[in-house]
């Protein structure tokens, strides 16, 4: 079967581009999504400088998302620029589309510590998001463990699991994606409710790299499945 086209908005910044990377070098067809047409091209240029086969493109959000139309939309930007991101892209958004959260909530929105979390009154990211989208694209939460660095370092398995939250169906396109990256394995994590706690693990693990002085970050396993 093939493989959903996968676009990553804001695929410009480190997690996106982590990600972009890791999915060129598993033949996934990119498409980079940036406010800016020409950072996104830029992106995809510098993927392509490693995987030159791959299928990669470059486009302005909106047009990242037609793109992908059917797909898999990845939203990739700093919590607080969540609901504008979304609202670019919303009128793009076409049935049979799945929106994938990864944000995390992180308290540097509002200019505190990154290992602690603000409130979000949807409950999380993901159900933020869920509040902005068309009824009839579903949202799913994923990837929200996963350092970037680790992504980045592409001659090494990214040792962590994936909590994949949401609707069945969509649930399962997207805990496809982790067999494009060696090291994760994805964990089927219910509805998109229990992506609030998936969200704060990632406040707690950024706690742990700064402890530790883990700069790559660490990564999360289920055990016992
Ligand atoms: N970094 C990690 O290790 C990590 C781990 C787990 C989850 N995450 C999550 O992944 C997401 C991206 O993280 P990141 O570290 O890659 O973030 P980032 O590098 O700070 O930003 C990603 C991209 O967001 C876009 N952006 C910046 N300001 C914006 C604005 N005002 N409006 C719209 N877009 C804006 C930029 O793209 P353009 O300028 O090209 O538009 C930027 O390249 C975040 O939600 C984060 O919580 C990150």
């Amino acid at each position: 079967m093939a493989k959903d086209v996968v676009a990553i908005l804001g695929g410009t910044g480190d997690q996106g581009l982590g990600l972009a990377y890791r999915f060129a070098a598993a033949g996934r067809p990119v498409r980079i999504g940036s406010r800016k047409e020409d950072r996104a091209r830029a992106a995809a240029d510098q993927v392509r400088e490693r995987f030159g086969d791959a299928d990669l493109a470059g486009f302005e959000n909106a047009e990242a998302t037609r793109a992908a139309a059917g797909g898999i939309v990845i939203v990739s930007v700093p919590f607080e620029h969540t609901v504008g991101t979304v609202k670019s892209i919303r009128d793009a958004l076409e049935p049979g589309t799945v929106v994938v959260s990864m944000g995390v909530p992180l308290a540097t929105a509002v200019g505190d510590v990154a290992a602690r979390t603000i409130g979000v009154s949807q409950g999380s990211c993901a159900e933020l998001i869920d509040s902005l989208v068309p009824d009839d694209v579903p949202v799913i939460s994923a990837f929200q463990n996963v350092a970037a660095h680790r992504l980045l370092a592409l001659e090494e398995p990214v040792e962590c699991d994936v909590i994949v939250s949401g609707a069945k169906a969509p649930r399962k396109r997207v805990m496809d994606l982790c067999d494009d990256i060696p090291g994760t394995r994805a964990i089927d994590g219910g509805p998109l409710y229990n992506a609030r706690y998936v969200e704060q693990l990632t406040a707690l693990m950024i706690g742990i790299n700064i402890r530790y002085k883990l700069r790559e970050g660490t990564g999360l396993r289920i055990t016992y499945i």
